[in-house]
């Protein structure tokens, strides 16, 4: 009997439910066409759970969590929950305590009508970001002082490890390296922040050394937000801290098509049999809920990303395709210019899977 991997299933708030409900549909297709054996387990964790019992990421339900193959998870963020509390417990709480260092985020354009970079073509955005996921500004580190008042004080730790900066390095180097990359960017702010990038300048030297078949270059953060714009194509693997991680895959999204064309993973990319977390980049797009109008290709293609961790890279890649074809044939929702809703779109898709 085949062993079932069991999927945690978090569709989260705001369009964060109705791209999960798309994902859902194409994972039903994997577990009926392609036999895959998953086994989905719904959890009602985000905004609305926490606003009714004050209830975010639970110690139990973190554990068993822990023990399954993935989480696939929508969005997390809610205008009534003005500090985020809920979405930094959970988000933060899967990332930072499963210790999911790299966050992957493609960014490969899948249509050249979604480019928006004048002659640019599809085949010019193809990189990959690596993007520190356990440190940097993110840790909460800090605090406030003499709140609400003229003197007050807030600060923000930014918390660089040699091991957690080393890390994600040698992740961006062994991707470069098993996926015939050439050339390989790190960006970091080192001119200004002397003492924590410098020490991701110092050790990106020592671990270049190692992968003398990659060209390895430094650039500084805002340089690369230039250059990036400048010639998107000559990139194809950038490693970066947290936060700016966490911006330039913004930028990259908008290579894509738009925030609801990118996908991510989380993963503790030296350890796969620990679980990995698997979304969308965009957020819950108040502005959009309940329009039935989200685009579900952000979490589609992550669902192609869990199903590549999960050991089944033709199927990541016959994904990308059907999505791929729905696009040639001109179906999206109207944040590309389309005019389908998320589930005529995503069923547009559907039928290319079958097709392929
Ligand atoms: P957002 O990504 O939700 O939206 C930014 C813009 O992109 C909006 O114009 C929105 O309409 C558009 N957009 C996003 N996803 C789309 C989709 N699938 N299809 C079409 N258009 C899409 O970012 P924001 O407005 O800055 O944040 C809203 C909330 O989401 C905040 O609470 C934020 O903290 C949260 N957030 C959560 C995550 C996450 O859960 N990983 C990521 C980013 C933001
Ligand atoms: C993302 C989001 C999160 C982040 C927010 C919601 C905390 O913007 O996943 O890109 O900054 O990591
Ligand atoms: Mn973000």
């Amino acid at each position: 009997m085949t062993l079932q991997r069991r999927i945690a299933v978090i569709p989260g708030d705001g369009i964060g439910p109705e791209v999960i409900q798309q994902a859902r549909r194409v994972l039903h297709w994997y577990q009926e066409k392609r036999s895959i054996p998953l086994e989905l387990w719904e959890l009602d964790l985000g905004a609305e759970r926490y606003l009714r019992d004050g209830t975010t990421l639970p110690r139990e339900l973190s554990q068993e969590i822990g023990t399954c193959a993935a989480v696939l998870l929508g969005a997390l963020g809610d205008p009534r929950i003005v500090d985020s509390r809920h979405a930094r417990d959970i988000l933060f709480g899967l990332r930072l305590g499963f210790d999911l260092y790299a966050n992957i985020r493609p960014a490969k354009a899948l249509c050249d009508r979604l480019v928006p970079l004048r002659r640019r073509r599809a085949r010019d955005i193809d990189f990959v970001v690596f993007r520190e996921n356990t440190e940097g500004a993110y840790v909460g580190m800090g605090g406030q002082f003499k709140r609400g008042s003229p003197d007050e004080i807030a600060i923000n730790e930014d918390v660089n490890t040699r091991k957690g900066v080393e890390r994600i390095l040698r992740a961006a180097f062994e991707y470069a390296r098993n996926h015939g990359c050439r050339r390989l960017h790190m960006a970091d702010k080192s001119n200004a922040l002397r003492f924590a990038h410098e020490l991701w300048s110092r050790v990106f030297d020592e671990v270049r050394a190692e992968y003398p078949e990659v060209e390895a270059r430094h650039v500084y953060i805002d340089a690369l937000c230039f250059y990036l714009v400048q010639d998107p194509s000559a990139f194809e693997v950038i490693v970066t801290s947290n936060l700016f991680g966490d911006i330039v895959t913004d930028l990259a999204a908008a290579f894509q098509g738009g925030l609801g064309m990118a996908a991510s993973a989380n993963v503790h990319s030296t350890d796969r049999a620990r679980v990995g977390l698997f979304e969308p980049v965009h957020g819950s797009a108040p502005d959009l809920v309940g329009r039935g109008v989200a685009n579900p290709c952000g979490a589609l293609l992550s669902v192609g990303m869990m199903l590549g961790f999960l050991g089944y890279p033709e199927e990541e890649l016959r994904l990308e395709n059907a999505i791929r074809a729905a696009l040639a044939a001109g179906a999206g929702t109207p944040d590309i210019g389309g005019s389908l809703g998320t589930e005529g779109f995503a069923g547009r898709i559907l039928e290319y899977l079958e097709a392929l």
